[in-house]
């Protein structure tokens, strides 16, 4: 049997992968305008770095590592999200000690070992950024801009911010308190996940599809908020107002990581199925120390986007990407002393940046002339022996059939002028 690629993975091709291009094209413009810089981490980190990073009671930590031992006996593991790498970066190159705020962005692959369906893959790509340095709210409201920015500006329509506020470690504790005493009576008739969770992670209690009944009336962290906590989430609301991003607030948020504190949000949209989240992200205050060692208490904020449900949910909308600009001239030598000519020519077009082909496998003008239209080539250029005597070459402007007849010295030197005025 041949082999094929593993489960939860695509091949993006040419046609598809355009898309990509543009979405990640789209992303870095967009970190430029509000001032983040590239950041590339290693795809695979130590497995120690997830654990105590994203926590060892979530999924993606407890069942969903791409784990193994390298040759030298050490547990790596392909990272499952962005952040737990940036901070390890941020921290091993000391660039909390320059004297801006550190904005970082990344755009690449994430590995999580889950159930594959639509919009779920065990390798998907994030656009992410973080913000190090402040615990100003403004900044949780930019990243929460940015992030509705970036939908806005490739045409994804109906889109939702929910924000909540976690709290603080000490905030949670009393409100974890306050959720097992709630989950107690119906904790042996909730799912075999639930049962663990009510144990190590009460909050991802509300957060499971099959007990959401059981989950009705139970306490609302909001109300459990400090005044530290309550006035950060208020100013990051008046913020997010000011900008005229639109928000909801929804108390049950929570997200499927450890690190958050105060602010969390997600995104969501509909048009993949049961998923309807397509990003997410929140401030994590103790994370940079959790990772970094004791003396690194650098606050941080951030988001990671899915850029396979992006491309869903346009596609479910109907919203059609841009796509790349077509060939510009397609060149056809007829006999011999021609085609070499044409093969100069093609080198001499593409180095003044003309997109420009030529056929390689010796097909007639027919099908050649059928290859320039699927390329959609505005120009076609037909270049025989007569032509070539004089130093010719005629242009066919594929959309109106015009034609005209140019030196070949002309349009190899200059052939902007030659072909686009
Ligand atoms: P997350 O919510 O785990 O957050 O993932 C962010 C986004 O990645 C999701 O909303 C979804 O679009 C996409 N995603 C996650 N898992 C899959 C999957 N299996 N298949 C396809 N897409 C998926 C984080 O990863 C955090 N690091 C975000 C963050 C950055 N928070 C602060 N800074």
């Amino acid at each position: 049997m041949s082999i094929q690629k593993p489960k939860g993975t695509q091949d993006l091709l040419p046609g598809e992968v355009e898309k990509w291009q543009y979405l990640e094209n789209k992303a870095r413009e967009l970190c430029q305008r509000f001032n983040y810089k590239e950041i590339r981490s290693p795809i695979f980190e130590e497995t120690e770095l997830f654990i105590r990073g994203v926590g060892e009671t979530t999924d993606i930590v407890g069942k969903e590592m791409y784990t193994f031992l390298d040759k030298g006996n050490r547990s790596m593991t392909l990272r499952p999200e962005g952040t737990a790498g940036v901070v390890r970066a941020y921290v091993e190159n000391k660039l909390y000690g320059i004297p801006d705020l550190t904005k970082l962005y990344y755009v690449g692959p994430m590995f999580r070992y889950e159930q594959p369906q639509a919009g779920r893959y065990r390798q998907f790509h994030q656009f992410g950024i973080e913000a190090f340095g402040s615990v100003d709210p403004s900044i949780d409201a930019e990243v929460i801009a940015l992030g509705y920015t970036f939908y806005k500006e490739i045409g994804l329509k109906e889109v939702t911010v929910e924000i909540n506020s976690v709290g603080t470690p000490s905030v949670r504790a009393a409100y974890r308190e306050q959720l097992q005493a709630f989950f107690a009576p119906v904790k042996d008739q909730m799912c075999k996940d639930c049962q663990i969770r009510y144990e190590r992670n009460p909050m991802r209690l509300l957060d499971c599809k099959i007990d959401q009944k059981f989950g009705e009336g139970a306490p609302d962290i909001l109300e459990f908020l400090d005044e530290e906590c309550r006035t950060h989430f208020d100013q990051v609301k008046e913020h997010l107002t000011a900008m005229e991003i639109p928000f909801r607030i929804n108390p049950r948020l929570v997200r499927g990581l450890d690190y958050y504190t105060h602010t969390a949000f997600e995104y969501k949209a509909a048009g993949i199925g049961a998923i309807d989240t397509i990003g997410g992200g929140g401030r994590y205050n103790g994370l940079v120390e959790q990772i970094g060692g004791h003396g690194n208490d650098q606050p941080g904020v951030g988001l990671g986007l899915g850029l396979e449900r992006i491309l869903l949910v346009l596609q479910a909308q109907g919203v059609e990407i841009p796509k790349p600009d077509p060939l510009d001239v397609y060149l056809i030598g007829l006999g011999e002393a021609a085609e070499k000519e044409v093969t100069k020519l093609l080198h001499q077009l593409r180095v003044q940046g003309i997109k420009a082909e030529k056929d390689y496998q010796g097909r007639k003008m027919k099908a050649q002339m059928k290859s320039a239209d699927r390329f959609q080539a505005t120009y076609v250029a037909i270049l025989g022996d007569d032509e070539l005597a004089r130093g010719e070459i005629t242009l066919k402007k594929m959309d109106t059939g015009a034609q005209l007849t140019v030196s070949l010295v002309d349009i190899g030197s200059n052939a902007a002028k030659t072909l686009f005025q």
